[in-house]
């Protein structure tokens, strides 16, 4: 069964500031992306510069880059402050003799430190590997020591989750406490910048696939040339929008659409700390003008359970909502649009992408169900098993043509790995399954492959049930994500017990909360179920995910049937 619109969205005009997007997709070259960054004038690259300390020097030092506000306060930076900041960073991290191409890690809360401190290793030179702030123990060590991190920029607070003397490459830790009581001394221009050039590294990602542990997806300078444009023709930024991002940089969308894409268009960019709550998200809107609001389906979906209570504030400064990261449902689109008066915009891309690569232009015409078509200059192939396109409206595995500013450079000392995405000549295979209708709009219907995604978030199956077996009582362990109605899928584990150990509620909770404490909380299954076995393969032995999914999906629709 494929999933297709049965209605759509017309193309709006009034709220937003584009045009002419025909013309777009008629002339776009990616070499005009090049264009809008200052390295075209000056020949000189460097991601930081042209986020941040170009603004200023083209006259725009007092204009506001960054408002931060959680539950107990409020500040604000112009673009100036930001350069300052940065460089003050920067320049303690050159005396902590942080080289180009060092990899410097930061594991902060959502704060303006942890955006300054990432453009700060990008500014001389470093690869900026952002840490998500959640991660436990063993998500932090597994990181680190895979691309041998010599430095990590942290706080009190999330060091104790940093086992240092397991990582035997990371010589210093500096803490943002002792950095922000130095005292910060300005200075002119460009001292503290690393020139470097496009395919130098800019930051790595760790992403989860279906097999081993998360990979590190390097990106390199040249991906600002994706970020900039995009944030132009899909986020639709001018001067005056205030953009709030909802994700954390240390996932994809919070570097390039919560950091590079804004700053780089020169937007005022929202940072919000502390935990999701409706109240919270609505009120800043409204305190803050909020224009343009990026955030993922299950966000949606949890202000959406909310009812009416958008009816209590003022929301009608955004003009311009868009969506990534899991499946965007139509329910959600009808009630944006009925209720808040706004068309959620989807997007789609990855990790690997680095960018936008399927997108719903502003004001163009919405099919509830579809993604959105490919951005100009992309051109998407849906494939059949041998790497053969499919004609137009079947399922088969979302490719997309090579190569692309955004595209990652390589996967961290795996070539292999980096390979297996390429492995049909000219296009990138993405692992997800999808069909294109005659209008180019393409559908999303599924994953390829195990991997899980719950809340718009990646689990890597292998690395829960690493995690699991490591606990006493558990003998074996086969995770999945179940079908949700909120998180899109939740992690679930199936585990048999060793001997000696008999099921209890209190176990399992133990076992949960294990995972948790060492991995992360958003990994952790949220249910747990004892079998007596796991199904498996005759020949290698190796546990059957997909029939542990087949058996919740059965499970489900019987539920449906009941009601
Ligand atoms: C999924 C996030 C449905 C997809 C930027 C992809 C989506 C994975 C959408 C990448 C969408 C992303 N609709 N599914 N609009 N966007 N995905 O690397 O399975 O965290 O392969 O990047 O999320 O997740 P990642």
């Amino acid at each position: 069964m494929t999933k297709q619109a049965t209605s759509h969205i017309e193309k709006v005009e009034g709220n937003y500031n584009l045009s002419n997007y025909e013309t777009i997709r008629e002339n776009f070259d990616w070499e005009d992306a090049k264009e809008l960054l200052s390295a075209a004038k000056t020949g000189k690259v460097n991601a930081a510069y042209e986020t941040i300390d170009r603004h200023v020097d083209e006259g725009y030092g007092d204009k506001i880059a960054i408002h931060y506000i959680n539950e107990t306060e409020k500040r604000s930076y112009t673009f100036r402050e930001v350069k300052d900041k940065t460089d003050h960073y920067a320049k303690i991290l050159k005396e902590n003799g942080v080289k180009k191409g060092d990899r410097v890690f930061i594991f902060l809360s959502k704060t303006p430190e942890c955006y300054i401190a990432i453009l700060a290793a990008i500014k001389v030179g470093a690869i900026a590997g952002p840490l998500f702030e959640a991660f436990m123990e063993d998500a932090v060590r597994d990181r680190i020591n895979d691309c041998d991190g010599t430095l990590l920029i942290t706080d009190q607070e999330l060091a104790k989750r940093v086992p240092q003397q397991d990582i035997p490459s990371l010589q210093t830790i500096l803490y943002v406490e002792d950095i922000e009581k130095e005292a910060l001394q300005p200075v002119d221009g460009d001292q503290f910048v690393e020139w470097v050039d496009w395919e130098d590294g800019l930051i790595i990602h760790y992403t989860s696939g279906s097999t081993g542990k998360p990979k590190g997806v390097l990106h390199a300078h040249r991906a600002v040339q994706h970020h900039i444009v995009t944030g132009k023709w899909v986020l639709d930024i001018k001067d005056e929008d205030v953009y709030w991002c909802t994700s954390h940089p240390g996932w994809v969308t919070g570097s390039v659409y919560g950091l590079f894409a804004p700053l780089l268009n020169r937007a005022t960019v929202v940072i919000q700390g502390g935990r999701f709550s409706a109240e919270n998200w609505y009120s800043l809107i409204e305190e803050l003008g909020v224009t343009i609001w990026y955030s993922a389906p299950t966000a949606f979906r949890m202000l959406l359970s909310q009812g009416d209570l958008y009816k209590k504030y003022d929301l009608s400064s955004v003009r311009h909502v868009l969506s990534v990261g899991e499946p965007l449902n139509p329910e959600v689109i009808q009630w944006a649009w009925n209720s808040l008066k706004v068309r959620i915009h989807d997007t789609w891309w990855m990790t690997e992408t680095g960018g936008h690569l399927i997108v719903n232009l502003p004001a163009e015409k919405i099919k509830p169900g579809s993604m959105g078509r490919p951005f100009p200059g992309v051109q998407v192939g849906i494939l059949d098993d041998e790497g053969q396109e499919l004609p137009r409206g079947e399922v088969g595995q979302l490719a997309v043509r090579t190569p692309w500013p955004g595209l990652m450079k390589e996967i961290w000392g795996n070539q292999d790995k980096f390979k297996s995405y390429f492995q049909y000549e000219g296009w990138y295979i993405s692992g997800d399954l999808a069909l294109q209708d005659e209008e180019g709009y393409v559908f999303f219907q599924g994953r390829n492959d195990d991997m899980i995604n719950s809340a718009g978030e990646r689990i890597g199956p292998f690395e829960v049930e690493s995690k699991l077996i490591e606990h006493p009582a558990v003998e074996e362990a086969g995770v999945i994500g179940k079908p949700d109605e909120l998180r899109g899928e939740l992690v679930k584990a199936f585990i048999t017990l060793r001997q000696g150990f008999s099921q209890s509620k209190e176990l399992l909770e133990e076992i949960r909360v294990f995972v948790r404490k060492n991995l992360s909380a958003h990994a952790a299954p949220r249910e747990i179920e004892v079998v007596d076995e796991l199904p498996k393969t005759k020949i290698s032995g190796k546990i059957l995910r997909r029939q542990l999914k087949a058996l919740e999906i059965e499970r489900a629709n019987a539920n449906k049937v009941n009601i």
